[in-house]
């Protein structure tokens, strides 16, 4: 066979055994690729390998981990480590050890970007450290079949959160992670940009109305269409409101956030930017995120847009920053900008969302307006929920 494009080879296999050896056997979380962001994990069985993640990512561990599986059975043993279950290993069924509330999410949603909590088991084989001594955890079956062959490799659920340093965009390639940890871990596989972009969407169906506890790849009108979810309801907070400037800059709680300070200017908001939004001392180097309304640059006027630079050398995130010289009232040179398109379309906004922030910052941008998208019931609302959080200014 041809050991180029077969996937089961064992030259493709080889780093993915070493990954799972390293994972079985150490401290040391490995970073892998999933559908949704690259994660960062460690066998959520053993307290010291959880402990790994918060030292590598550089916080103390106050937020639950989602726990990883690459199957169902893998599931059912975390769930029942005592009992074995009748059930088929690929389908659920009445007498599942997983809540019934969650057997149309699992049939339609998984493999997938959706993170559902079931209740803890008593004994439970998890790291305490996982669950940050909730009596609740996250289990999501990741599409990546990277991810899932890490997994089985492993033959432990994996628990990992986003593989970027805390506060930092979440990585949607190789390279974002290797900026982040270089020289904290040992091994990042590389799959190439990640397809979805946002995080997985977390539920909660123990609780009546079920509720999403954070937006993700996952849409709520998606939800609603299932069994028992169709009365579900959002349950998470956006920090900050429109409108509203936190006083002093890490007054709030930072998060997805580049180095460059962020506007989000939401849908509604205007018809884009203009020089005058451009404050601050001496020349600026100003980023702008398109996503489908804004005329070139957002309004801004410049001159002489070329190519500088793409996402992340691979090519796959779907953009190139363009960049030109940004002009004055009087036509004189006020400052350099970079411009990125997104598209039109929700879904490559997502994928690219990250990727763009994380590249504005690496091209020098002080500051970044970010066009907003109208927050329906599919992924916009993952995307607003993370602009958001971003933004240190919000424009109405
Ligand atoms: O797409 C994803 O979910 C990525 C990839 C790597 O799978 N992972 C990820 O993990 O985003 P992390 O740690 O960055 O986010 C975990 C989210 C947090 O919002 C956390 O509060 C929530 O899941 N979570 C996990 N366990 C929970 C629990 N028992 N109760 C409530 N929320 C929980
Ligand atoms: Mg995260």
């Amino acid at each position: 066979t041809d050991t180029d494009t077969d996937p089961d080879s064992a030259a493709v296999l080889a780093p993915l055994h070493e990954a799972a050896h390293l994972l079985r056997t150490t401290a040391v979380p490995v970073a892998f690729p999933t559908e949704t962001v690259y994660g960062l994990g460690a066998d959520a069985t053993r307290s010291a390998a959880v402990r790994g993640i918060y030292a590598a990512k550089g916080r103390p561990s106050d937020n639950p981990l989602i726990v990883h599986v690459s199957d169902l059975t893998m599931l059912r043993r975390l769930l029942s480590s005592s009992s074995p279950t009748t059930t088929s290993p690929e389908e659920v069924d009445e007498r599942d050890v997983i809540p019934a509330i969650y057997h149309p999410l699992i049939t339609r949603f998984w493999p997938g970007p959706l993170t559902i909590l079931l209740p803890l088991p008593s004994p439970s084989p998890l790291a305490s450290e996982v669950t940050a001594s909730l009596r609740s955890f996250g289990a999501r079956m990741p599409a990546s079949a990277l991810a899932r062959t890490l997994i089985a490799l492993s033959g432990t659920p994996l628990a990992a959160p986003s593989a970027n340093a805390s506060t930092r965009p979440s990585p949607t390639a190789a390279r974002h992670v290797r900026d982040d940890l270089e020289g904290k871990i040992e091994v990042v596989l590389d799959g190439g940009a990640c397809e979805v972009g946002v995080e997985s969407t977390v539920v909660d169906g123990m609780c009546e109305p079920p509720v999403v506890l954070r937006p993700g790849g996952v849409g709520i009108e998606e939800l609603r269409g299932c069994r028992g979810w169709e009365g579900v309801q959002r349950a998470y907070g956006e920090e900050i409101k429109k409108g509203e400037v936190p006083r002093a800059p890490g007054m709030k709680y930072k998060h997805y956030s580049p180095r460059a300070r962020v506007v989000l200017c939401e849908v509604g908001g205007g018809k884009g930017v203009g020089v005058g939004d451009v404050k601050g001392e001496g020349k600026e180097t100003v980023g702008v995120i398109r996503t489908g309304g804004w005329a070139v640059a957002g309004g801004l006027r410049y001159a002489g847009l070329g190519e500088t630079g793409q996402v992340n050398g691979e090519g796959d995130a779907g953009f190139v920053v363009k960049e030109g010289v940004l002009l004055g009232e009087d036509g004189s040179e006020a400052g350099r900008l970079l411009d990125v398109d997104l598209g039109g379309d929700v879904k490559g906004v997502a994928h690219g969302l990250f990727a763009a922030l994380r590249e504005l910052d690496r091209l020098g941008a002080d500051v970044i307006f970010v066009e907003g998208v109208s927050d329906g019931d599919d992924i916009a609302a993952a995307v607003m929920n993370r602009l958001r959080k971003a933004a240190s200014e919000i424009r109405a």
